[in-house]
């Protein structure tokens, strides 16, 4: 039915919820659940569930393992580790946002594929991090390897999505990356980095190094290593790329928001108060909207109730089942926002009613189990979005003749959403554009130059800084 859905799997759900109610037989011990008041019993940290089959069948990470005392040792070992480099990281993320300004000014005014140079931002910011030294992906470097590792991931998940409602089957992934295929190409090319990255005498700061040190030096510990260098690679990349793609393609489809951010930036910018780690009303507010209405990993967290079954509300659902949320379907419910199918960013300021169930809003899912590199990519989102607007205006190609239903119809869920191409052209630079803009010196130069770097403990505790660390 996923093949035959042409990767739409979260519009057949869709249906099926709405002809069947909230509570849907996908499989033969399967529930699909789209009751809002599933969420905290599903998914909340008191939850009794476990992680479903689908995570057991890949190889073991701090994601997959279905083991409550492994997964909180190890979850606890990354947490630290992203707070430990997060703030070291926000300059080199603002260094990798330096490749992608130039490189839109390089195409300034052209056509440019959006999707491409967003997956390759995102894949340097996540080698850096996993294997300590840039690809180069987004200056042009490495055009081949590039191509083969976004290729082997995709196919990674494009298997995961067909597969993941057949657990026998899914095992087989496992095989598939040991003869030669796109994803063998990228499992071979991932334990080299790691290995490289092993042999660098004095390497910067970053998160594989903490992984390194709080992990034992054996082979299972290699195998795990290994396995979570690929982790941070795929989790962190597919994610981000298609989260930026879209934010642009909104920002295209309603040039008042690229303006509203554009406001608010100039004048952080200029009282020199820019940071990417810190929460901006405007900016994030976008930035959740696009995060709300696409949430970009359309997989329904997969968990199994426990044997003495789990009331939710008014409804019985007994033990051993398998049981999802699905994050579209979730998204788009008047029960949980008004004008479900807008964009309306107002509704994380200014329009609070537009939200009514705060605890549906989960892109990132929620405790115990939710994204641990969230700040990270709410960091990577603010940088790029924050300094690029403030630059450049951005626009369709008039060629294109820009289709916005038909654009979202070929959205695709392999696992993680899948962005159809689309091409964009920026346009700038702004200073010369707008003519109001407060800063007189080239806004460029102030925006590469001057950005706050938090690294006190105290900037780390503030939640003004480190925003979105707490769930929506
Ligand atoms: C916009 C970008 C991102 C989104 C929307 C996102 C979303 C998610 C979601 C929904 C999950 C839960 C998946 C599940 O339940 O199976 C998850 C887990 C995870 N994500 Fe992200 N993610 C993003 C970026 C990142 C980045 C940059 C990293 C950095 C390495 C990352 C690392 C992880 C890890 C390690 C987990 C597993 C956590 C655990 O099970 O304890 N993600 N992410």
């Amino acid at each position: 039915m996923v093949f035959k859905s042409n990767f739409r799997w979260f519009h057949v759900l869709d249906d099926l919820h709405d002809r069947y109610g909230d509570y849907v037989r996908v499989g033969p011990r399967e529930l699909s659940i789209s009751d809002p008041d599933a969420i905290t019993p599903v998914l909340g940290l008191s939850s009794k569930t476990t992680k479903g089959p689908f995570y057991g069948s890949l190889e073991q990470t701090v994601h997959t393992t279905r083991d409550r005392r492994f997964h909180r040792q190890r979850r606890r070992v990354w947490d630290n580790g992203f707070k430990e480099s997060l703030a070291l990281f926000g300059p080199r993320i603002e260094g990798f946002t330096d490749s992608l300004l130039n490189r839109i000014e390089e195409n300034t005014a052209q056509a440019v594929a959006i999707n491409e140079i967003c997956e390759h931002y995102s894949y340097d910011v996540m080698s850096a991090l996993a294997f300590g030294k840039t690809t180069g992906f987004t200056e042009g470097k490495s055009t081949d390897t590039a191509k083969k590792v976004i290729v082997g991931i995709r196919k990674g998940v494009e298997g995961m999505s067909l597969l993941l409602h057949v657990p026998w089957i899914l095992s087989m992934l496992k095989r598939c990356s040991r003869v030669p295929s796109p994803m063998k190409f990228f499992n071979d090319w991932s334990a080299e980095q790691v290995e490289l990255r092993r042999r660098i005498a004095n390497p910067e700061p970053d998160l594989m190094g903490h992984l390194m040190k709080n992990t034992p030096n054996d082979r299972q510990g290699k195998i795990l290593l290994d396995a979570e260098a690929r982790l941070i690679i795929g989790a962190g990349s597919d994610t981000t790329g298609a989260a930026l793609s879209l934010i642009f393609i909104y920002l295209a489809m309603h040039p008042s928001a690229l303006d509203d951010i554009r406001k608010e930036m100039d004048a952080v910018f200029a009282a020199s108060q820019y940071s990417c780690l810190r929460r901006q009303p405007v900016l994030d507010s976008v930035l959740n909207e696009v995060l709300r209405l696409h949430p970009p990993v359309l997989f329904g967290a997969q968990r199994v109730t426990p044997p003495e079954g789990l009331q939710i509300g008014a409804v019985f659902v007994p033990g051993n089942a398998v049981v999802s949320i699905p994050p579209y379907r979730l998204a788009r419910d008047p029960r949980n926002y008004a004008f479900p199918d807008s964009f309306i960013p107002e509704r994380w300021t200014s329009r609070p009613e537009l939200v009514r169930n705060r605890a549906a809003f989960i892109p990132f899912s929620t405790r115990p189990y939710n994204c641990a590199g969230k700040n990270l990519a709410m960091t990577e989102l603010r940088s790029v979005v924050a300094r690029v607007t403030g630059d450049y205006d951005v626009g369709f190609p008039v060629e294109d003749k820009f289709d916005e239903e038909a654009f979202f119809e070929r959205m695709t869920d392999h696992f993680t959403i899948g962005v159809p191409r689309q091409n964009l052209i920026f346009s700038g630079p702004v200073s010369e554009s707008v003519p109001t803009s407060t800063v007189a010196v080239n806004l460029k130069d102030v925006k590469r130059l001057e950005f706050l770097q938090p690294s006190t403990d105290a900037d780390l505790a503030d939640p003004q800084v480190y925003g979105n660390f707490r769930d929506y």
